[in-house]
């Protein structure tokens, strides 16, 4: 049973580097994202190595096709055995919702979770694609869309978290990058908040990759990271 909300985000270009740092770490610890650069390059019988060695993976593709074509895309996903995998909430409702069908039809049910506005984009990029308002009233309306679709939850950034906490049931899980602990270089994150803040905010899991991928001992930078969570909030 793993009690860690930490998502280690397995950013490496290559097996050698990543199972490096993976044979470093213990499914108890954390679980592990997969994202399409690794995906692209090692394909699925990676994320099944990762599966049988006892983790709990996140395959990070985000979906956005046609209903049909996303629907069976997350049905391959779940053959894998993964624990999470997520599609794009701008694929709109039915996309969302064939999806969500087609796994209910699985012996073995992934969470399945939404990208509202990807962070990298602004609101000139957004008004640009076509979306009015603020990137970040568009979160919530996307959000509240993805619910109501029967998504899992949503990605968002921490900062975005209390917000549609708010206005979503506790079950609803949020999955946030963008988290840094105090003493990590922010990188190329521009809006970060601390693991025990970003909890409080109303996460539900943290995907943190350079502050335990770069470390000089992985390992110890996530337990640290881990202890910080079981500290009483000062
Ligand atoms: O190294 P770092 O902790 O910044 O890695 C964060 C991970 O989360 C990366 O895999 C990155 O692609 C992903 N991510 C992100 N911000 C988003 C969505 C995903 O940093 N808005």
């Amino acid at each position: 049973m793993n009690a860690s909300p930490v998502i280690v985000a397995l950013d490496f270009p290559d097996q050698e580097s990543a199972m490096a740092l993976v044979n470093r770490l213990h499914p108890s610890l954390c679980r592990l994202k997969v994202g399409k650069e690794l995906f692209t390059r090692l394909g699925p019988a990676f994320v099944e190595k990762l599966v049988t060695a006892g983790y709990d993976v996140f395959l990070d593709l985000k979906f956005h096709d046609i209903p049909n074509t996303v629907a069976a895309a997350c049905d391959a996903a779940a053959d894998l055995g993964v624990w999470m995998m997520n599609l794009h909430a701008s694929g709109g409702r039915k996309m969302m919702e064939t999806a969500r069908a087609r796994l209910a039809g699985k012996a073995h049910q992934p969470k399945l979770i939404a990208v509202t506005i990807l962070t990298s984009l602004g609101e000139e990029d957004i008004l640009e694609i076509g979306f009015h308002g603020t990137p970040a009233e568009n979160v919530l309306r996307l959000a509240a869309l993805a619910k109501s679709s029967g998504m899992d939850g949503v990605v968002c950034s921490p900062l975005e978290a209390a917000a549609i906490r708010a206005q979503a049931d506790s079950d609803f899980l949020l999955v946030t990058p963008g988290v840094r602990p105090v003493a990590a270089a922010v990188d190329d994150q521009k809006r970060v908040m601390t693991p025990s803040d970003a909890i409080q905010a109303g996460s539900s899991y943290l995907v943190i990759g350079r502050p335990v991928t770069a470390a000089s001992d992985p390992l110890q930078a996530l337990k640290d990271i881990n202890a910080s969570l079981q500290a009483p909030a000062s």
